[in-house]
């Protein structure tokens, strides 16, 4: 009888502290934010692991531990010409740039469990998504008053608005996500680009008559604001091949003539970084553009991380096993910003950038390809191990006081948490058995990433089953 008591109050007070939980979004009741000791040792090993990758794989850079365990500095050698002004101010980029490693490690390592895709579930699930999110991400030429109509928002938003994600955490294995920097044209990558199982190319970047060095694959293409109002010509870039994989990796290419049907045209999907236009739904239905066509959902790096190019990495990540990066400007040398298919323009902050992407090759995010780092079985050496990553993101996710911080259960770190919809169309993750164990580990969760939600919590659907 006593024990059963005990039972009763053990479980009413387990009862109310979820409650709690789940009232605060935050489970720090049991002290989970203290930091152990093997926490502070796994970000101490994280950044004498970052020193030692900086330094044998950046080219000359050098990683500088600032006055805790997260900062760090990359300082790029006292010789280094920055020629990069600010058109603003007129400054020139400093030789050194702070970075929070337990940030990076925190929120990138959530990326990789996120889905990088607007759907309508998502909106539907989030408090005033539909008055306020949804208006946010509809162009405001037009005379839209927060979504008030709201069927005229839904509308507006159809074409681009799937119900469920079309893909699943670790769908892909291999891809490589393609910059447009004039470097591309010193190495001819091209061979080496279409071996991928997916390529990300970014805004108008041509493939026709730059096969050697940019490949032939087009898999997902993402697009800013100006290219995605010419949805159009973005389109036409791709489909103008027909690729056959003959038996024995013989791949023959086709060049369509110039009346050749839509429905002839490539399967690129199109993600767009920003808002849908009227203009843009008007070519997707009158056009037509059969291409798929998404707007993105992205997590917020603050000002380190806007560009496309990051963008990019950031969907790929979120999609594929590993993620290779090609056509970035990362080497040493930097005079002018130039795209491979057009003349030099004004560019932003290119030590910052190059800087940046080294933290992310020594987080083992991506693997950096470029003309000085050519060789395709190049090694990243003192990469930190698989484990050392999850052993830091955990103190990191603490350290912040992140939602769900040291927690075994994925739902710990949803904030919201709703009911999935009903999909026409379940997603296809083939048999990738990496894809199939994430969504076994998540008990089937759908985990959106929330821009500037306090402690990165993250909105997530469950099935509804
Ligand atoms: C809302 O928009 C729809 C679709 O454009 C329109 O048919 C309807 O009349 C609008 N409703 C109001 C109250 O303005
Ligand atoms: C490729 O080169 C040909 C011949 O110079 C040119 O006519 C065509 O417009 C080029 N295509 C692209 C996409 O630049
Ligand atoms: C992401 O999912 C994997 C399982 O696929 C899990 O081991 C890992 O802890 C998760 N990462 C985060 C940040 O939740």
């Amino acid at each position: 009888m006593r024990l059963l008591q005990l039972a009763f109050v053990v479980a009413l007070a387990s009862g109310v502290a979820a409650i709690l939980i789940y009232i605060t979004g935050v489970s720090n009741l049991d002290g989970s934010f203290h930091l152990s000791s093997e926490d502070l040792e796994s970000l101490e090993s994280l950044q004498s692991h970052f020193r030692k990758c900086v330094s044998a794989n950046g080219l000359g850079l050098q990683a500088v531990t600032g006055k805790d365990n997260c900062e760090v500095s990359l300082v790029f050698p006292s010789n280094t010409a920055p020629n990069w002004k600010d058109p603003k101010t007129g400054e020139r980029e400093g030789l050194s740039f702070n970075f929070n490693l337990c940030e990076a490690v925190a929120t990138w390592e959530q990326v990789r469990n996120s889905t990088t895709i607007l759907t309508r579930e998502f909106i539907d699930a989030l408090p005033n998504g539909w008055e306020e999110y949804a208006w946010r991400r509809i162009n405001k030429g037009v005379h839209l008053n927060n979504c008030e109509n709201r069927t005229l928002c839904m509308e507006k938003l159809s074409l681009v608005l799937p119900d469920r994600p079309p893909y699943a955490p670790k769908q892909l294995g291999r891809c490589a996500v393609i910059g447009n920097s004039g470097d591309l044209l010193k190495t001819k990558f091209g061979k080496e680009i279409d071996s991928y199982d997916a390529v990300i190319r970014e805004n108008g970047a041509p493939i026709e008559n730059f096969t050697e060095y940019v490949g032939t694959k087009s898999t997902f293409r993402l697009l800013n604001r100006g290219s995605a109002k010419a949805l159009d010509k973005v389109a036409e870039l791709y489909g103008i091949y027909t690729i056959f994989r003959l038996v024995g990796g013989l791949i023959l290419i086709c060049k369509h003539t110039k009346n050749f049907k839509s429905t002839d045209k490539g399967k690129e999907v199109l993600i767009v970084k920003t808002t849908i236009h009227d203009i843009m739904n008007k070519m997707i239905r009158e056009i037509p553009i059969l291409n798929p066509v998404y707007l993105m959902l992205g997590a917020s790096f603050g000002s380190a991380a806007k560009g496309t190019g990051l963008k990019a990495l950031e969907f790929a990540l979120s999609i594929c096993d590993t993620v290779d990066m090609y056509g970035f400007t990362v080497d040493p040398g930097y005079k002018e910003w130039t795209r491979y298919f057009s003349e030099s323009r004004q560019g932003h902050t290119p030590l910052q950038g190059r800087a940046y992407y080294q933290m992310m090759e020594c987080l083992g995010l991506i693997k950096i390809h470029s003309p000085m780092r050519a060789d395709p079985n190049r090694i990243v050496k003192w990469v930190p191990s698989q484990s050392l990553i999850t052993a830091a993101r955990i103190a990191s996710e603490k350290l912040l006081r992140r939602v769900g911080a040291g927690s075994s259960d994925p739902l710990a770190k949803c904030s919201i948490i709703a009911k999935q919809l009903k999909a026409k169309f379940a997603v296809l993750m083939g048999s990738r058995k990496a894809a199939v164990e994430h969504y076994k580990y998540v008990r089937g969760t759908t985990m959106y990433p929330l821009e500037h939600n306090p402690g990165h919590g993250q909105l997530c659907t469950v099935p509804s089953k």
